[in-house]
């Protein structure tokens, strides 16, 4: 049993799979990758948790946490790129750490994308529904009932507008209306058009007396605010799972990745620098703060703009999101991981809808019952583990198959993958515990399906020839 849960897949085979194609089209190129990066990571994590962070966690040094969680991300984002060069199949993490850890960890670093990617709409959507009301506040100066608009620890019964986003999207994505790279690229441009909106806006008013004290709650502050910002990251590594309709991924897989990434960091300090900057960090519990520090400045029209171009780029990272959970399911059914008939393609619309309505389902109600920053750090864990695994991954290879052609080649990999490994793992060890004990119980969950399930109907069982041949074997 041992050996069929360390075996690996053969990269010979997963480079033969990729060039046959998954029947999917290429058309996507480097300025469509970033594009897509962009498209899944801004959102929730600098419209919302910024302010959170900011108030309860690092005060103004909220800034440093970003630097903190974004090196984190370039780091770990390198292993991703030479993986993802090297391996250009889809599945991201999942697929990088069967080639290279073995079957059992490669299922659990999938089943732990579940927390990234499902986990992290129902974030995403209470971010969303936060933003809409606030919207409707300003624009009708009128005040949603809490009872609907707030999860029960924040005093309502359930977000239903957070509800109602996801089951709409996923009736969407049901349909088959997936977002085509070209409303991606828009809902792009007018997300990071509302974020440079925000920027000329607000940082005149930036007053220094608002930056003392920098780090109210310390340095410990700083990291706990690290490992919660890091959510604002999460997504860019959807670039990988689009491995199978790149044009030429070997080449724009890495530009795709890291120039999302860099543009990301980027945007994320000067939005939480100016942020803290225009208001005292205290006020900044609130889910909108964006909008909020716009309004307290007298901007109210522009507070809406901001607002509007907020909930549009939220939805692009719901989509985005929720499909890239699609592709990740995908993967592990090819391989017989989980049962083939939940992934059943739906015969008209040639959409795999049963899967799609059940996680939009779950995803929904978990967004309308639960804290926006509980889920966040639940996600934020679950990325932290394929950040790790990948990052190992990498080295793994190169020891394994020094030979092999990587297009892309992390530079200083034995510098790089170890201090991801151990960022990620520190910033993991920031979170609270009870986020840890959901984590272990989660990963338990799904070690007990896999050898329940996973181990006996497994690809390789009866397509040995697709799994690496050990030489002791
Ligand atoms: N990075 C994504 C967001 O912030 C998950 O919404």
């Amino acid at each position: 049993m041992f050996a069929k849960m360390i075996r690996t897949k053969s990269i010979r085979h997963i480079l033969q799979q990729a060039e046959k194609g998954g029947g999917l089209r290429r058309t996507l190129g480097a300025w469509d990758l970033v594009l897509l990066g962009l498209g899944a990571t801004i959102g929730t994590g600098i419209f919302v948790l910024t302010g959170i962070a900011a108030a309860t966690h690092a005060g103004p040094a909220v800034v440093i946490s970003f630097v903190i969680s974004g090196i984190a991300c370039i780091f770990a984002g390198l292993s991703y790129a030479e993986l993802a060069s090297t391996v250009p199949l889809s599945g991201s993490a999942y697929t990088y750490s069967y080639a290279t850890l073995g079957e059992c960890l490669a299922w659990l670093v999938g089943w732990n994308l579940v927390l990234e990617y499902a986990v992290s709409v129902a974030s995403v959507a209470a971010g969303w529904s936060a933003y809409v009301t606030g919207l409707i506040n300003t624009l009708f100066d009128l005040e949603l009932p809490k009872t609907f608009t707030a999860c029960p620890s924040l005093g309502g019964i359930m977000d239903l507008p957070a509800f109602a986003i996801v089951m709409l999207l996923t009736y969407l994505l049901v349909r088959g209306i997936k977002e085509s790279t070209k409303a991606n690229n828009l809902l792009v441009y007018v997300k990071v058009a509302a974020v440079l909106l925000f920027l000329a806006l607000a940082s005149p008013h930036v007053k220094l007396s608002n930056w003392t004290p920098f780090m109210p709650l310390g340095f410990s502050g700083v990291t706990s605010g690290a490992a919660l910002v890091f959510f604002a990251y999460l997504g860019f590594d959807a670039v990988s799972t689009s491995a199978e309709e790149c044009k030429n991924p070997q080449r724009d897989l890495p530009l795709g990745l890291i120039g999302s990434l860099l543009a990301c960091t980027a945007l994320y300090i000067l939005v939480s620098g100016v942020l803290t900057g225009v208001v005292p960090y205290q006020e900044l519990d609130t889910a909108e703060p964006v909008a909020y520090a716009l309004k307290a400045l007298g901007y109210r029209m522009g507070s809406a703009l901001v607002a509007i171009g907020a909930i549009t780029g939220i939805t692009s990272v719901l989509l985005a999101t929720l499909y890239g959970q699609s592709r990740i399911f995908f993967a592990m059914s090819r391989d017989g991981l989980i049962p083939p008939a939940i992934c059943k393609i739906h015969p008209r619309y040639g959409t795999p809808y049963i899967i799609t309505w059940l996680t939009g389902f779950l995803v929904a109600i978990a967004a309308s019952l639960f804290p926006i920053d509980e889920v966040a750090e639940l996600a934020n864990i679950g990325t932290f583990f394929a950040f790790v695994t990948t990052s190992l991954g990498v080295l793994v290879l190169r020891k394994t198959k020094p030979d092999l052609h990587r297009p892309f080649k992390c530079p200083a990999v034995y510098l790089v993958a170890p201090i991801a490994v151990l960022l990620c793992g520190y910033l993991s060890l920031q979170l609270p515990a009870v986020t840890w004990w959901r984590f272990l119980v989660w990963s338990l969950l799904g070690l007990v399906f896999y050898l329940t399930y996973g181990i006996k109907h497994s690809r390789l069982n009866t397509h040995p020839d697709e799994a690496e041949q050990r030489r002791s074997a």
